[in-house]
Order: C-alpha cells, then sequence, then structure tokens
C-alpha cells in the first residue's frame, strides 16, 4: 500500500458539537427503518462511532405516545452519546418535541432539513426548508429557546454522555467486542485524554440538510446551505451536517464534495460542519475530510455492511493505515448480535422481520473468492433466511452459513438498492 498523501493523524480530531466531546469525528447518519438502537449498539460495539443519531422523528408521534415513535426513540444508557432527530415545520412543535427528546434521554437534537420523500416535504419539513430559510431558521431559533430552558445537571451529562455505562470506553467496548465475536482484534484506539463535557447546561443543537432543492442552483453557485448553514450558526445551532447531494438528486448521481465545501468555506469554523454522503471506505473518508475541509463524516448505507466501518475509518485517520477486516465467523457473529439485541428490544416477529430485509446489505461482502478468481455467491444464505419462521431457524441458517453451507456456484451478488 503506498504512504498517504496526508499526514496520519491530522484528520483524527475528535470532534465537539458545542459542549459535547465526541470520541472521533466519525457519525453513523440516521437511515429511516435501520438505525435502530439494536443497529446502533452493534455500531458502537465495533468501536469508533463518536455519534449516532435515531432515525427522523415525528414529534406529534412522540407527543401522543404513539408506538411506533416510541420504538424509533428508544435508546439506553449504551447507546449514548445519541442524536435525536425531529422533522417538521411548525417551530411550537418541533419545540414540544425536543423537549421530549431531552426529557428522554437525547445527548444532541437535529432537525431534519434534508429529507427529500414527498410525505415530509408535502408538509413543508425536511428538505422542503431548504426553499424556504426563514422558516427553518425560525424552527432552530425556537427549538434552541426551548432547549436553553432546560439545562442538564452534571449527573444528567454523566448519563448522556455515557460516563459509567456498561461496555463504555475501551475497556467496556473490548466486553461489546467479545459477545460480537470479534475479540482477536486490537481495542479501538480512542483517546483517553478527553474528558467528556460533565459540566451543566442545555443540549447542543444540530441541522442535517442538502446542499439545495435544485441542481441548478448548485451549478450556478448559488445553493442555499452556506447561507443557510451560517444563519442556522447565528441562532445557536452549534453543527450542521451536509449530505452533498441536492434534493432532486434524491440518493442517484455522485456527492458533490465542492458542495459541502462551499459551506465549510462560508461557516470559515464558527461551528463545524460534518460532510455525509457515498463514504463507503476509510479512504472515502479521507478524501472528505481532505478535500471539503470538513470537520467530521457521517457514514450511513455503508454501515448496513460494515458496522465495524467507524472502527477502521477511525484507525485509517490515526495511522494511514488498513486494519484487518473481519473474519467471516466475526461478521455472522455481527448479524447474530443484531438479531438477539432486536428481539430483547422488541420481539421474535420483529426480530425475523427486521433480519429478513436488511441481510443483502449485512450478506453484500460475503462472497467468497473460488479458486478460479470467480465470487461463490451467497444467494442461497440470504433466500434461506428470507423464509425461516422462527428464531430457532435463524440461528440455524447462520449456523450452516458460518460452517460452510448455504453458498452455490458463481454468480453475480445481488445488488441492494441505494435506498434497500
Ligand atoms: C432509506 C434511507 C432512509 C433515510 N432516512 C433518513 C432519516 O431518517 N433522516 C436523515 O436525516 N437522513 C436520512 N437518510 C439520508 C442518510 O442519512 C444520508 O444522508 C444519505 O444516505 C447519504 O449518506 P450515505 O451515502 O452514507 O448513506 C436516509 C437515507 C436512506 C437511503
Amino acid at each position: 500500500m503506498s504512504a498517504p498523501i496526508w499526514q496520519s493523524g491530522s484528520l483524527a480530531k475528535p470532534l465537539r458539537i458545542g459542549s459535547v466531546q465526541l470520541e472521533t469525528n466519525l457519525l453513523l447518519a440516521p437511515i429511516a427503518g435501520y438505525c435502530d438502537l439494536a443497529f446502533r449498539t452493534v455500531c458502537r460495539e465495533w468501536g469508533g462511532v463518536g455519534l449516532a443519531c435515531t432515525d427522523l422523528l415525528s414529534p406529534q408521534g412522540l407527543l401522543r405516545g404513539s408506538a411506533s415513535s416510541l420504538d424509533l426513540a428508544k435508546t439506553n444508557d449504551f447507546d449514548k452519546p445519541v442524536g435525536m432527530q425531529l422533522y417538521g415545520s411548525d417551530p411550537e412543535i418541533m419545540a414540544a418535541g425536543a423537549r421530549w427528546a431531552v426529557e428522554h434521554g437525547a445527548t444532541v437534537i437535529d432537525i431534519n432539513m434534508g429529507c427529500p420523500v414527498d410525505k415530509v416535504t408535502k408538509k413543508d419539513g425536511g428538505s422542503a426548508l431548504l426553499t424556504n430559510l426563514d422558516r427553518a431558521v425560525g424552527i432552530a431559533k425556537r427549538v434552541r429557546e426551548e432547549l436553553d430552558r432546560m439545562p442538564l445537571s452534571a449527573e444528567e451529562w454523566r448519563r448522556r454522555m455515557g460516563v459509567g455505562a456498561k461496555g463504555r470506553g475501551s475497556e467496556g467496548a473490548r466486553e461489546g467486542q467479545k459477545e460480537i465475536g470479534n475479540a482477536g482484534l486490537p481495542p479501538p484506539s480512542l483517546p483517553r485524554s478527553l474528558a467528556p463535557s460533565l459540566t451543566p447546561g442545555p443540549v447542543p443543537l444540530t441541522c442535517k440538510m442538502r446542499i439545495c432543492w435544485h441542481n441548478a442552483d448548485f451549478e450556478a453557485g448559488t445553493q442555499c446551505s452556506p447561507h443557510l448553514a451560517r444563519m442556522l450558526a447565528d441562532v445557536g445551532v452549534a453543527a450542521v451536517t451536509v449530505h452533498g447531494r441536492t434534493t432532486e438528486m434524491k440518493f442517484s448521481g455522485v456527492v458533490q464534495l465542492a458542495g459541502i465545501k462551499r459551506v465549510v468555506d462560508e461557516v470559515n469554523g464558527v461551528i463545524p460542519v460534518i460532510g455525509n454522503g457515498d463514504v463507503k471506505t476509510p479512504q472515502d473518508a479521507e478524501r472528505m475530510l481532505r478535500e471539503t475541509g470538513c470537520d467530521g463524516v457521517m457514514i450511513g448505507r455503508a454501515a448496513l455492511t460494515e458496522p465495524w466501518l467507524f472502527r477502521s475509518v477511525w484507525h485509517y485517520l490515526q495511522t494511514g493505515e488498513e486494519i484487518r477486516q473481519p473474519s467471516l465467523e466475526e461478521k455472522i457473529a455481527t448479524i447474530r448480535r443484531y438479531f438477539r439485541l432486536m428481539q430483547e428490544h422488541r420481539d421474535d416477529r420483529y426480530a425475523i422481520w427486521q433480519i429478513q430485509r436488511r441481510i443483502s446489505w449485512f450478506a453484500k461482502k460475503m462472497a467468497v473468492k473460488l479458486p478460479d478468481g470467480r465470487m461463490e455467491s451467497v444467494k442461497p444464505f440470504k433466500e434461506a433466511m428470507r423464509t425461516t419462521k422462527t428464531p430457532a431457524e435463524v440461528e440455524a441458517c447462520l449456523d450452516v452459513f458460518v460452517s460452510g453451507g448455504l453458498r452455490g456456484g458463481a454468480e453475480a451478488e445481488e445488488e441492494v438498492g441505494s435506498e434497500a
């Protein structure tokens, strides 16, 4: 491997969001329907996750106690620090939602300003806020005011940062890794010197946006996100995340690092900017940090296939070297761990449903090379997983696969959709 052209370690700067000092500058993205408590736990156990976020939450759903919203907002002491993401367009409702989130364990509140889905944008939320900057800033201002009214005690900050929770810190991370089977890997090298902020005070607010709505605005250099980020900083937003696509692009096309860089340049260090989009390898993360000058990297879809990616990226940023990839046994142990956590957090039926809908993501890189150079398909494994009806069948399927069965022929890998 050729030596990196950047100085190893120079990009491995743990991120600070307002008063919240993270252990790394890597964040797990919200992915509606996928980044639940069980998944966040698995990623955290592998190490390298500075901050993980819930999927987008409806404040109305939280406030009326809807079962599905409460499930989405579930967290625990190990799942810290955690962002809770709210979407909507009414400042008062968003403020009430933020209050609920702080009362239920959020370390950071995030406002969704990037969702391109009609259901959200038709009600003026998500990336529709990029077409109405006054509304976007008004919501942030009102939410910030609400958060300022409910400062947390030092003791509560300890909980929100996960201090003392089983599985925190390098000792605890090792414990979690034993459970998911990667005890053979060295412990993650997280900075020991960083004491989490435990001073009493309010919860920080962040916003996650796209570069703008229309492609034409980006191409003309008139994207709204730099200006919006600056205005958000002025009303007390502590960091912004920028997904380097326009709303029109949805999830297609290539992420525009230039669009993220424009935000970084405009904000000029006043608040941190987190870059997001298409980061699939440690080298992608390094490139995003180096080319845009952003302060942190948020990773979404690639983590659904490699929940250990944060650890790999963090190691690479620190040393310029690639860490050993998990063995097949460790990968299967990760799937098993996710499944069992899901059974604990929800129930058998839901856990089976979840494992079946995400098995293509998990198995995406599990094909093994045959002696003739072709890849051996894991299609039979995926198909078998999708027909399981009981937890015992799920476990048996994983057992058979790890001992060499349920694979067959050399076929092209089934593609998982970008929005799977
Ligand atoms: C199925 C799906 C659901 C998503 N749900 C959310 C969400 O709830 N909130 C949000 O801010 N972004 C959401 N996103 C966007 C991601 O957080 C992220 O910005 C995007 O996928 C680009 O990053 P990636 O290439 O690392 O996945 C979603 C993306 C996908 C594909």
